[in-house]
């Protein structure tokens, strides 16, 4: 039998990266500027008549690399950014593309780290939330009136690497990560950095039906949109989905990556669906936790530890936080963005039965034969 302090579960050291980001805030305009390429002369007017616009939306402070490798890259109009770049089979935004850049030139994978996967939509909000409550849970017990959880958003406590860490060039300092390190990551397994591909660091990809995902991506990116800008159109949206245009898309590649990957290194790569996670959220967490090296002990599951994570990481929990209704991410995106339905089959009060067939049909034809099902 397992016992929880039998298992070397890890901590952040909390308090010091909560202090960390908050200097990191007060220094983005600073690093922003610092990272910009000094024959930028344009840039102090650029930036001073784009102070309005959310930091998420700006394509300031591009390497020459990147600028060289984007002049020969396939290119086509974003859903909230001007463009998106075609890079390595997969589509990212300007901004995106050169922290990709950075992020696969400097991340220095360790053995013991674990990388949480998605593609955009999927659950990450959720996923990440999970896998800090299960990884914390001897520091921070779910009964606790001050978990972490409680006062910060999932995406603070479980960084993304391309889309935080390495967002605006900058070389993050990990020396407040404690080992094992959590991260996030929409990164395609092509596109991640060689040391995280050829560690044995664990992967956790947690994937949804591609309907579901189109409609949760369809009204995020939405949000994210200026009022100047107006809404995307569902049809408009859709056309670029299916044909794989789409934030980390195609997201049925994606997908196939991560799913032959999970079959060829199982003890490596572990593969959940969100419908299952909603279906059987108690097996879900017990199958992570194993996964993880930090299975629940007998003595934990008769106390309710597992339904005690699985009730605070829920929508309804996780979404009425007042963290979650007011804060946003120094990038500029809110928080309650994250949170919308949380529903399995939400698609069906949006989607045409057209446009259901079609992305049945496409399901269908690049997954078919690979045992992959939604
Ligand atoms: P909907 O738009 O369908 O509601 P991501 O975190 O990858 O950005 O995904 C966001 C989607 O996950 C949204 O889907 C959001 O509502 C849902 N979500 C966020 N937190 C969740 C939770 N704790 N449990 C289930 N779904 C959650």
């Amino acid at each position: 039998m397992s016992t929880a302090q039998s298992c070397p579960l890890p901590t952040v050291s909390l308090s010091k990266y909560l202090e960390e980001e908050g200097q990191n805030k007060n220094a983005e305009s600073q690093l922003l500027k610092s990272s910009l390429p000094a024959e930028n002369d344009c840039h102090t007017q650029a930036e001073d008549s784009v102070s309005d616009v959310p930091k998420y939306l700006l394509e300031l402070g591009l390497t020459p690399e990147c600028k060289q490798l984007i002049s020969s890259l396939p290119a086509e109009k974003g859903w909230v950014a001007n463009l998106l770049h075609q890079y390595q089979g997969f589509w990212h935004t300007t901004r995106q593309l050169q922290a990709v850049l950075t992020c696969q030139n400097h991340f220095q994978a360790q053995e013991t780290d674990i990388l949480l996967v998605t593609t955009p939509k999927s659950g990450t909000t959720w996923l990440k939330a999970i896998v800090f409550a299960l990884m914390n849970r001897v520091k921070y017990p779910n009964t606790d009136n001050n978990h972490p959880l409680l006062s910060e958003n999932p995406h603070i406590l479980v960084p993304f690497l391309e889309y935080g860490l390495y967002i605006d060039s900058q070389v993050p300092n990990f020396t407040t990560f404690t080992s094992p390190r959590l991260f996030g990551t929409h990164l395609p397994l092509v596109s991640l950095p060689e040391s995280a591909k050829n560690s044995s660091c664990k992967l956790v990809y947690l994937c949804r039906n591609p309907k579901d995902t189109f409609v949760s991506l369809w009204h995020f990116t939405n949000k994210l949109r200026t009022k100047d800008m107006g809404s995307n159109s569902l049809e408009e949206t859709f056309d670029k989905f299916t044909r794989g245009v789409s934030l980390y898309g195609p997201f049925w590649d994606h997908v196939l990556g991560y799913w032959k990957e999970s079959l060829e290194n199982p003890e490596r790569v572990l593969f959940l669906k969100y419908e299952e996670m909603k279906e059987q959220p108690k097996l879900q967490l017990m199958k992570l936790a194993q996964f993880l090296g930090c299975p629940f002990s007998n003595e934990e599951e008769t106390r309710g530890a597992v339904d005690g994570i699985q009730k605070l990481c829920s929508f309804e929990n996780l979404s009425n936080l007042e963290v979650n209704k007011t804060g946003k991410l120094a990038s500029g995106e809110e928080y309650k963005a994250f949170f919308r339905r949380g529903e399995v089959g939400d698609a069906k009060n949006h989607l045409t039965p057209q446009m259901i067939e079609k992305l049945d049909q496409i399901t269908e034809q690049k997954l078919h034969g690979y045992g992959l099902k939604f």
